[in-house]
């Protein structure tokens, strides 16, 4: 199913149920908000209280009345089913909605986003309501969409929840037996005699199972995926007809969303990044990594759900966003595939926890306000850009970003309990990637590779059950895949594969990773190319392990392999460009490798096994296969990567060079290629954006681009 709304949503999450009291706030709010182009509310977030005030009591005129009014002056509704939070009266009664804590303490009624997930009385109550209001509003013209609950996340660890999670164990391994080997119980003895022995992880009880964690992390997100399905299924018992969504938010590490997207018809997420934290170029990295995770999920368009007009309140320090910033991070978006710009929010409610976080209406309710008018600009330039609504991102190059090797990386213990930086990893390959000029898909393991011709895998560390016959297919038919150090190293269960890592690919690499040197921070090691005339000369300079001595093959015989593969690509040699001077830094971890069949294209400069392997290629089928050994700067992923693209033939979206700070992306509409070019940094870049054939749909394209600024080209394909 692909989810289209006539025109790019515009608008955001509106809570009138605060100001049921204050006619006139509504109608100002009507006026405002046609001012400013909106077309889209989220409505009832949070309205279980008045929706229904005493159990079984519903009232629903007041909400409709508010529907109707926004219909008539062209707002449409995103309606919520409001079971993130919910009222005292059913916390009183039934204690049981109330979520556990991990040391097994009933918390007390407050705050949201905190219920049981398991609770039949939850469940039931949730069913009921859910029911009556696709009863009574899914077939009103202004609601467009059902907005399921609020950022799903947590766990409950609740009798109810144990026993679920129980049986959700033994439907998963059957027998006791099976368990305690997946899990590889008989260390310190832990071995379960029963499945009524299975308790969730704590930091009171059993926290030494690594097996018995990771199944617990993808009990919760299978659970409240459930629960999600359960909330759907209820609207649409009722008849409801409209598509559903429900909001995520950035990396949560609850729920894997690849699993949560499937119960949805279409994705959206709420983004608050740190802007003017840091350097803004890696603030839009960041930020455009994790709007590329939500497309890929269904490789489809996306909404904004959230996003914030002003200073967001939550955040330690709470910064003004410069003149410009909003348009800026609000196109990023669209950039990158949503359909939609959405904030939270849209007035400041009076009191309570966000009174002080950024609203496109301020307290002071006037017109003349520098955030209201920044929102009226971003209004305009969604209306000026309706003809890409809808428009496809296609990407043929991915990386991988899995939540469960998440799980795994960070529960492990070792080689670094400080920080494993997986996220910092995947970046920086998707950083390099972008730097290229190039859309790239962020995907799981479950995802298929086909659609790609280059997949990054790094710090892969646990392979998902049917991963590695994924890659050897993908480069045996000619696919270019790269892995970094930690990776292959335990399979599902997290059991360490035996015989040599990575774990069955091997073969496809060219080499066995042996050992890995984990630094302390501040400490760190070189990258250098091979053969850079650094070390003897009569002598080869790579030593194929700590052990051994000098590597028998050197640069050109590893440069003769490389010209015979068969690419679409540069034929010519992309390695010799390489200044033999230059060397990279790297961090953190470093991975020692022995090589078989692999050629070696940097060595490590220092320590006990400097001119060992730091990056090999090696040719298997018609594809080839990349090994990065360490945490290498962002500047060895940008050079090394320039190279893997431009010899595997992807094409780039322009043509030039792209500076720090500048991103360039695409979207496709029929025949026609609309191509983003953005300066996120608060100082003018040297670029020029304008192509042969293109013509400048939105912003200015002269010699240089301005602070904060986006410039839109449109090709004819
Ligand atoms: C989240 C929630 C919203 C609101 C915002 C504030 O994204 O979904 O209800 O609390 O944060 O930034
Ligand atoms: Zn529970």
């Amino acid at each position: 199913m692909s989810v289209k709304f006539d025109r790019f949503l515009y608008g955001g999450d509106y809570n009138p149920d605060q100001w049921l009291e204050y006619p006139q706030i509504l109608e100002d709010d009507i006026r405002l908000m046609k001012q400013a182009h909106i077309n889209t509310v989220s409505l009832g977030i949070f309205a279980w209280a008045k929706l229904e005030p005493e159990e079984g009591v519903y009232d629903f005129d007041w909400m409709e009345e508010i529907i109707n009014r926004l219909y008539e002056n062209g707002i449409s509704v995103n309606l919520a089913t409001p079971s993130g939070a919910r009222p005292h009266w059913m916390a009183d009664r039934y204690p049981e909605v109330l979520r556990v804590n991990e040391t097994r303490q009933r918390e007390l009624f407050g705050t949201r986003h905190n219920h049981c997930y398991t609770s039949p009385v939850y469940r039931e109550k949730v069913r009921k309501l859910n029911q009556k209001l696709a009863e009574r509003f899914d077939d009103h013209p202004g609601v467009i969409l059902w907005h399921v609950s609020n950022e799903y996340t947590g766990e409950c660890h609740c009798p109810l929840c144990q026993q679920a999670f129980r049986d959700w164990v033994k439907d998963r391994y059957h027998t006791i037996e099976e368990v305690n080997r997946r899990w590889n119980t008989s260390f310190w003895s832990h071995d379960y005699q029963s499945f009524d022995q299975i308790e969730s992880p704590s930091s009171i009880g059993e926290n030494s199972i690594q097996g018995l964690y990771l199944d617990w992390r993808r009990f919760v997100s299978h659970q409240t995926t459930d629960f999600c399905r359960a909330e759907v299924a209820a609207l649409r018992e009722a008849g409801a007809k409209k598509p559903v969504t429900t909001n995520m938010f950035y990396n949560n590490p609850f729920v894997n969303y690849y699993e949560l997207a499937d119960a949805v018809d279409i994705v959206s997420w709420d983004s608050y990044p740190f802007w003017h934290k840091g350097p803004e170029s890696q603030t839009a990295v960041n930020a455009g990594m994790q709007h590329d995770v939500m497309r890929a999920m269904k490789r489809e368009p996306f909404l904004l759900m959230e996003s914030c007009p002003g200073p967001t309140n939550w955040v330690p320090v709470s910064k003004l966003k410069r003149p410009g910033m909003l348009e800026t991070a609000s196109l990023q978006a669209i950039a990158h595939g949503s359909d939609s710009v959405l904030y939270f929010q849209i007035r400041k409610g009076r009191g309570g926890f966000e009174k002080l976080h950024g609203a496109v209406i301020d307290h002071y309710g006037k017109e003349d306000d520098r955030t209201y008018q920044e929102c009226c600009q971003v209004g305009a330039d969604l209306e000026a850009m309706q003809r890409l609504n809808h428009s496809k991102v296609e990407a043929s190059v991915a990386v991988i970003y899995d939540w469960e090797n998440r799980w795994a990386v960070e529960a492990s213990a070792g080689p670094r309990n400080e920080n494993m930086y997986y996220r910092e990893a995947v970046e920086k390959s998707y950083s390099a990637f972008r730097r290229q000029g190039v859309n790239v898909d962020v995907i799981d393991m479950t995802k298929s590779l086909e659609p790609y011709q280059v997949v990054a895998a790094p710090v892969v560390y646990m392979f998902r059950a049917g991963f590695e016959e994924k890659v050897r297919a993908f480069v045996e038919r000619g696919g270019v895949f790269i892995m970094t150090y930690w990776t292959g190293v335990v399979d599902e269960n997290d059991l360490c594969f035996l015989g040599g890592t990575p774990g069955g690919l091997m073969d496809v690499m060219g080499l066995r990773s042996t050992e890995i040197d984990a630094l302390y921070e501040g400490e760190s090691n070189t990258l250098r190319v091979v053969n850079s005339g650094v070390s003897d000369e009569d002598e080869s300079d790579v030593r194929c392990s700590p052990n051994a001595g000098s590597f028998g093959g050197d640069r050109s015989d590893a440069m003769n392999a490389h010209d015979s593969a068969m690419f679409g690509g540069d034929k010519s040699n992309v390695w010799d460009s390489l200044d033999s001077n230059v060397t990279y830094s790297c961090e953190h971890l470093c991975q020692l490798v022995d090589l078989r069949t692999a050629e070696p294209l940097f060595v490590y400069g220092e320590d006990f096994y400097a001119g060992t392997p730091a990056l090999t290629v090696n040719h298997y089928g018609e594809g080839l296969a990349y090994y990065v050994c360490a945490d290498a700067e962002q500047g060895f992923y940008d050079d090394v990567y320039a190279r893997i693209l431009k010899e595997a033939g992807v094409p780039r979206i322009l043509e030039q060079e792209i500076p720090d700070g500048v991103a360039v992306s695409s979207r496709r509409g029929e025949n026609t290629e609309y191509i983003f070019v953005q300066n996120f940094n608060p100082t003018s870049a040297a670029f020029c954006p304008e192509v042969d054939g293109s013509e400048v749909i939105f912003g200015e394209a002269g010699d240089e681009m301005k602070p904060f600024s986006t410039v839109v080209l449109e090709r004819k394909l």
